[in-house]
């Protein structure tokens, strides 16, 4: 049965400062394609409309989407002022199937949603959320469950002491369109204020494993990259001259020569790489130039930068533009 699937594509993207203070965390690439189409790649086909919630870069968001097709039917819709996880899905009430997909825009996971669906459908609650086990749960909400995988109880972030298990939310949902009933008007949090209150109203936890990675900081960002590459995504799209340490992917356009790219490397569209640089565990966005003898690993490099020859740089975030 046809589908909506919700992103939430509005937060700030602190923690990628600074290459969020010029690109939306959504449009960030992984493995050379923008990290929300990686993400509209995994949807199953009774998926028909993807409503995407903005407020944060909306209108470079909407602009992106007018100008690329998906092969579904998308609906950009802006929050003048940023809702929350929870008011964003209220926002777009209008656009909403009896039950409906909600996805975090930077959650990557082996997931079967296919699976997922007919779990929701099967225990028939209010909502659905995928589960991943963790070491240390501290940074995410975390469920209590009980039996015939009902939570008994949501806590976000809390202390190790108080988390009252290892599974955590992996920014993955199924929800029937009752909860809008229980989402209060303006900024609301899905995680803080949206799942203590539904938890009578049946809301299942779906374990999945394989793997889960949340995107949204440096070190992460990276991982998804090498993760995706290894799952060979990655495309080499110009003629090479130098070498290759594959999983590589590069994108159009690419100059030079005499360099060494790989492992774990993606180089975007329209870079120069000089003589004797060497570029490993790293992502070049477009535009980059590099100048000889230089290395980097370790990082990300935002569009447009230049980095003069002989530079070492390593566990480091370089901003669009930048000059080094
Ligand atoms: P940080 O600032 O680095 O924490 O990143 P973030 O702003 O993306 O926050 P977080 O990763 O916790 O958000 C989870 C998901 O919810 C992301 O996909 C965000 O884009 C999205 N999100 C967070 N707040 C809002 C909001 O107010 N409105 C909408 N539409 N989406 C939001």
């Amino acid at each position: 049965m046809a589908k909506a699937a919700v992103i939430l594509a509005g937060g700030l993207g602190t923690r990628l400062r600074p290459l969020t203070y010029t690109t939306p965390k959504p449009l960030l690439p992984v493995v050379n394609r923008p990290m929300i189409l990686r993400l509209m790649d995994t949807f199953p086909e009774d998926v028909t409309t993807v409503v995407i919630a903005v407020s944060y870069m909306a209108e470079r968001i909407q602009e992106f989407f007018a100008k690329n097709d998906c092969g579904r039917e998308v609906i950009v819709v802006n929050e003048e002022a940023p809702l929350g996880t929870g008011g964003a899905i209220k926002n777009v009430g209008e656009y909403l199937t009896d039950s409906f997909f909600v996805f975090n825009a930077d959650n990557f996971s082996s997931i079967n949603l296919q699976e997922m669906e007919r779990f929701h459908a099967k225990h028939g609650g209010i909502g659905t959320i995928a589960l991943w086990e963790v070491e240390n749960p501290e940074p995410y909400g975390v469920v209590k469950l009980g039996e015939n995988t009902r939570i008994l109880a949501f806590k976000e972030k809390p202390k190790l002491s108080e988390a009252p298990s290892k599974k955590i939310n992996a920014g993955m949902y199924i929800f029937n369109k009752k909860i809008l009933d229980f989402i209060p008007e303006g900024e609301v949090s899905l995680e803080r204020t949206v799942f203590p209150s539904i938890i009578g109203q049946g809301l299942y936890g779906f374990e999945f494993h394989g793997y889960w990675i949340d995107c949204g900081k440096p070190k992460e960002f990276l991982d998804t990259n090498r993760f995706l590459l290894s799952r060979g995504l990655g495309k080499i799209e110009s003629p090479i001259e130098g070498y290759l340490l594959e999983p590589v992917a590069v994108g159009k356009g690419m100059t030079g020569r005499g360099y060494t790219l790989g492992p774990n490397t993606c180089i975007g569209n329209n870079c120069t790489i000089g003589e004797g640089s060497i570029i490993a565990n790293s992502v070049i966005f477009d535009n980059v130039v590099v100048g000889k003898n230089v290395q980097i690993d370790r990082s990300i490099i935002g569009n447009g930068v230049k980095i003069s020859s002989g530079n070492v740089i390593t566990d480091r975030v370089v901003g669009d533009g930048e000059q080094i």
